[in-house]
């Protein structure tokens, strides 16, 4: 293990919350500093972990202004997302951002080219691509367990009434990565184009800020250099549905779907013979009686993956700082967004102190947004294929 220590920053602390004992844990973090414009939520924060008055500001840029800080942590409304991230890169600061990445193609490239100039590293914080379910599929995927792989499917099913007015109205697929994520790291194609459709309505007021009519948004993502197609839909308004982050890996051998209800266990699908072999009778005679292979379902607990971290923040996989009886909204809806948060924590401090890429960086988190961005643009144009740009070439 490095025994290299740094100084994290995080700014905005309601979610953000979440990880700062995280980080005081961590063996290759020195301090934790908090920001946020809410000073009694400052004053929480500080008091439940024992933070100094030195370390706690009102904004960044105060924040910035303490040289020891070496990265900082962005967990505000996603508008500021792009702003703050290259204010942050721009002070020669690492940075963390949560999703999404930017509310348009441009302010994507506005990060990519800050963390270029700034020659820090940036990190965009999907949670979903360190979950156990991720971790336990792509283990299948990698082992050539699941076969060739044929379709995925993904969705993020959210209801945002009673959420902060900024997502009033906000268009199902421009926020796309907690669906589309695992689907495109398992697969590690770059998305190439992609075919949106918008369906059913919402009330007129919800329409007012973004002109997004649709309560749900689907899409088809097309890949380069695959034949699997990604299919990926989110609604956020008006849809009777409980929340679900999932996915839906289909291969030739296995495939794997999410539970329906969060209370159940995914479903592993095993083909028990070889295809087509296992159809044809000993005279070599198409056996009426058993048309279509024997597919074995069963349902599986997924493990967790605590023992792939340092010892000190494992039990951060089970135990959170929000819970039963201390509540953020996104995390009882999201049942602990699958033990998520320490693996990513532990990659953006390991990434600072191996001095490596991190294994979400700014190229993938664009691909990741501008996959759903123009997908909702597709929608609104009727469906029209929409090329996505080649951010890969920037790098
Ligand atoms: N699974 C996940 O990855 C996940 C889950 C929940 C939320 N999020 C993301 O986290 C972000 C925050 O979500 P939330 O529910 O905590 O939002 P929130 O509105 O409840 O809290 C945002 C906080 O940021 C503070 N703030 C805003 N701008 C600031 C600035 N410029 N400087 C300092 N403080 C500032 C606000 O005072 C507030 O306390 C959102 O972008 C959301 O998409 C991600």
């Amino acid at each position: 293990m490095q025994e290299k220590k740094i100084k994290v920053g995080i700014v905005g602390i309601s979610f953000g919350m979440e990880f700062v004992p995280i980080y005081q844990r961590h063996p290759n973090v020195e301090s934790v500093a908090v920001a946020d414009y809410n000073r009694s939520l400052l004053a929480t924060c500080a008091e439940k972990f024992h933070i100094p008055a030195e370390d706690c500001y009102t904004n960044l840029d105060d924040m910035l202004k303490d040289t020891s800080i070496d990265a900082i942590h962005i967990c505000t409304p996603p508008a500021s997302h792009a702003e703050l991230s290259i204010k942050a890169l721009n002070a020669g600061r690492h940075c963390g951002c949560t999703i999404p990445m930017g509310m348009s193609i441009d302010e994507l490239y506005e990060v990519i080219e800050a963390r270029k100039k700034s020659g820090k590293n940036y990190m965009f914080l999907e949670t979903t691509v360190f979950g156990r379910e991720f971790f336990y599929v792509q283990e299948l995927y990698k082992k050539g367990e699941l076969g060739k792989l044929q379709y995925m499917t993904c969705a993020h099913y959210q209801d945002m009434e009673g959420w902060p007015e900024y997502w009033e109205g906000f268009p199902p697929l421009m926020h796309p990565t907690h669906a589309v994520g695992p689907c495109l790291m398992m697969l590690d194609k770059k998305p190439v184009s992609v075919y949106g459709i918008g369906s059913g309505r919402v009330r007129d007021a919800l329409k007012e800020k973004y002109q997004c009519p649709f309560a749900f948004e689907s899409a088809f993502i097309n890949l380069e250099d695959s034949d699997v197609t990604i299919e990926m839909e989110r609604f956020l308004y008006e849809v009777a549905r409980s929340y679900q982050e999932c996915f839906r890996v289909y291969g030739s051998k296995k495939s794997f779907e999410w539970q329906q209800l969060s209370d159940e266990d995914p479903v592993l699908y095993e083909r028990t013979g070889d295809i087509q072999q296992d159809m044809i009778d000993i005279d070599g005679d198409p056996d009426r009686f058993a048309r279509g292979g024997e597919i074995i379902e069963r349902r599986i607990k997924v493990p967790d993956y605590g023992y792939r971290l340092p010892e000190e923040i494992a039990f951060f996989t089970t135990e959170t700082v929000y819970n039963d009886e201390n509540e953020h909204l996104s995390f009882k809806q999201g049942g602990g967004h699958g033990g998520s948060h320490p693996h990513m924590i532990h990659e953006f401090i390991m990434s600072i102190v191996e001095d490596r890429k991190p294994l979400i960086d700014d190229i993938k988190g664009a691909y990741w947004t501008a996959t759903g961005i123009c997908a909702h643009l597709s929608a609104m144009e009727g469906g029209k294929k929409m090329p996505i740009p080649d951010f890969a070439k920037l790098d």
